[in-house]
């Protein structure tokens, strides 16, 4: 029996094989040892990156030998030999000697022999990793080269397979213009527009693991996914639940089957009768008793399920919304107002005490300021749509009373109550689809551009591209110039505000 060292991949397998047949080296005298199972029992204190050492260069070579091989076995054995199965190599060996010692010529084509539908089989199961790695693998941005300005992504996979090498020129090419490296525990690949580089796998835990893309792929997601053809079979088959983990839009895959699966059922009108007993009782008068299927699913679910659901319907929904816990004090859901094809769209923060009790935004103190601004920035109001980050209002009774009576004081949203209330005004954009989305304050701006942005140090035009809006400008709050003395700083803040305004009114009006 002859063991032979060797590289584990395909080049060297072929290499060695090579060598035996032409010596007519028998199947059952080789053993082919390519490190795995000495790696697999002591990986954990296995520390070498070196290339293992072969011996491979002592098979008998066979001089310009050659071997008449079928290219469809070659082309099989490939993707063969990056499966994981430790037996592969010598199954390769075995078919191979089959074909060209015992006049097994058109072996491959007996599906029912047990060594052939072995390697279809293995073949099969590395195909479909590849495909899962080339559907699968999310880039997130992590910098920019200093010394060519491209731009560099990274990404974590984990195949179930030895593919990377086989499958990196597939990335090379589809994402040639960008640097990027894939991460998986055996191996890394990396490319620079020039070349393909391979190294050592690595932990999960130095990919990054979240960013601004993930926000933007969940939204398109939604925005993309149509529950009227949801296959969940299908869908779980294509995108089994193991990948999900390492996906931006997993979270929201689950939340659109839920939502899917209760409008397939017919639960959420059921639900909306029980519930409607409830609503009413809440809701004060004046205010319409909305029908909403919203009342039972979260703002996410709905919004995801509902894509072709227009702004009056969304608003209906949101009217019901139960989605944290601040309808339970607020008056009503401030919804949005303004024309559907509105070129400028503006975000607040959430609705103060006039608008909870009125059900508009910006049309209490903080609102005038705006008004007045807007009027000197040469925007209309009336053109442009008005809505807010959270759609309840917020607030605590103020300690005492002062001549006005006990007040309902401001309090800032919390990060959940944003989050949860998010899909809201996402779902607004998509609808206006504005050439101009405007911020007023770091909970808009955090909420819509980047969770880390900083509206003193980066207000005015927002670099960078959003799915909401061909421009994003950021600007301060208005109630924020409401707290300033009377005096030329308030003057300046309030005109810098207006310059805001002003880029954003040139931004609009850009064909
Ligand atoms: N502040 C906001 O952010 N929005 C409003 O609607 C009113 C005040």
């Amino acid at each position: 029996m002859r063991t032979i060292n060797f590289q584990a991949d395909f080049k060297s397998w072929r290499r060695a094989a090579r060598g035996l047949l032409i010596s007519k080296t028998p199947p059952d005298e080789v053993f082919w040892d390519d490190g795995s199972s000495t790696s697999g029992l002591f990986s954990e204190l296995s520390f070498s990156a070196e290339p293992r050492a072969v011996n491979t260069e002592a098979l008998p070579s066979g001089g310009r030998a050659t071997l008449n091989i079928p290219a469809a076995f070659l082309g099989l054995a490939e993707q063969a030999a990056c499966h994981r199965d430790v037996d592969r190599w010598s199954l390769l060996y075995k078919i191979a000697w089959r074909i060209l010692y015992e006049e097994e010529r058109h072996l491959l084509k007996i599906e029912t022999d047990p060594e052939v539908r072995r390697i279809n089989l293995l073949a099969k199961e590395v195909r479909r990793d590849r495909h899962k790695m080339t559907a699968f693998v999310r880039f997130r941005k992590v910098g920019e080269c200093s010394d060519t300005s491209r731009e560099q992504f990274v990404a974590w996979f984990e195949p179930d397979h030895h593919i990377v090498e086989l499958t990196a020129p597939f990335f090379a090419k589809r994402f040639a213009g960008m640097d990027w490296s894939i991460l998986t525990p055996e191996k890394c690949v990396h490319w620079n527009g020039d070349q393909l580089q391979f190294s050592d796998g690595v932990q999960k835990s130095i990919a990054p693991s979240s960013d601004e893309l993930d926000d933007y792929w969940r939204t398109y997601y939604a925005s993309i996914f149509n529950p009227a053809r949801l296959k969940l079979k299908a869908m779980q088959s294509e995108m089994p639940v193991k990948y999900w983990k390492n996906l931006p839009e997993a979270p929201l895959i689950r939340e659109l089957t839920v939502a899917s699966a209760y409008r397939t059922r017919g639960m959420i009108d059921r639900g909306v009768n029980e519930e409607r007993a409830h609503v009413s009782a809440k809701v004060p008068r004046g205010v319409p008793n909305v029908e909403s299927r919203a009342s039972i699913v979260s703002p996410a679910e709905f919004v995801a399920a509902s894509v072709d659901a227009d702004l009056d319907q969304l608003r209906d929904a949101a009217a019901c919304c139960r989605g944290c816990p601040l309808h339970e004090n607020a008056t009503r859901t401030v919804f949005g107002v303004g024309p559907q094809d509105a070129r400028i769209m503006i975000v607040g923060e959430q609705p103060g005490d006039r608008e909870d009790l009125i059900g508009e935004p910006f049309v209490g103190p903080a609102g005038q300021l705006l008004n007045r601004a807007m009027a000197q920035a040469g925007i209309d109001r009336s053109e442009c749509y008005l809505t807010n980050t959270v759609k309840h209002f917020k607030w605590q009774q103020s300690e005492g009373s002062s001549s006005r009576g006990k007040q309902r004081l401001h309090r800032n949203p919390s990060a959940s109550e944003v989050q949860v209330c998010k899909p809201w005004v996402i779902a607004e954009a998509m609808r206006i689809r504005p050439r101009v989305l405007i911020c007023l304050g770091a909970i808009a701006a955090k909420a819509l551009i980047r969770s880390d942005f900083r509206v003193l140090a980066e207000r005015g035009k927002v670099a960078g591209e959003s799915p909401l809006a061909a421009h994003v400008v950021a600007t301060v709050h208005p109630s924020s110039l409401l707290r300033w003395r009377d005096g030329p700083d308030k003057i300046a803040a309030f005109d810098g505000f207006v310059g805001d305004l002003k880029l954003a009114a040139r931004l609009g009006a850009e064909e």
